[in-house]
């Protein structure tokens, strides 16, 4: 019996602890941004930490003039202008036309670009 509860406890531990990595940060490997659901997606939750996380090195108030050809993503009413332009979607979609972002790194993880595109596609709201 002793050996029972022991062998359970430790198959528990195996259990939990493979759970632990299955968060999203290592399955979609884009850190920043909430791409668990997808269905309810807002500028604060879904947007700005992805832009946060792969676009602020170039593209805050500070580094923008220096880094990121002038293209400001900091300020909500920055990032809403080129969303409705429809160059946000394309840079991240690296969609022909456009400069492929962000700049030098590997193309965003699909979650993360639907996420935006959803966001985009309901109005680019401040919410
Ligand atoms: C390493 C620096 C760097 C990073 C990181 C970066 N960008 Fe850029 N971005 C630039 C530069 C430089 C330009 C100016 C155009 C060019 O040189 O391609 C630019 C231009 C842009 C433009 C304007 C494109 C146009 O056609 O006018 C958008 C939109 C943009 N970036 C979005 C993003 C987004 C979104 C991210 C993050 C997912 C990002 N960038 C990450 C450097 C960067």
């Amino acid at each position: 019996m002793k050996n029972l509860i022991y062998i359970t406890s430790i198959v528990l531990l195996i259990v939990i602890s493979s759970c632990y990595y299955d968060s999203e940060e290592y399955l979609y490997g884009t850190p920043g941004g909430n791409c668990a659901d997808t269905t309810v997606i807002t500028y604060a939750a879904g947007v700005q930490p992805v832009l946060n996380q792969n676009c602020y090195s170039c593209h805050s108030n500070g580094s923008a003039a220096s880094m990121g050809g002038n293209v400001k993503l900091q300020d909500y009413a920055d990032v809403k202008t080129v969303a409705l332009n429809e160059k946000l979607s394309g840079t991240i979609s690296h969609a022909s036309g456009f400069s492929p972002m962000p700049k030098g790194s590997n193309k965003l993880n699909d979650c993360y670009i639907t996420v935006i595109k959803k966001w985009i596609a309901a109005g680019a709201l401040n919410n």
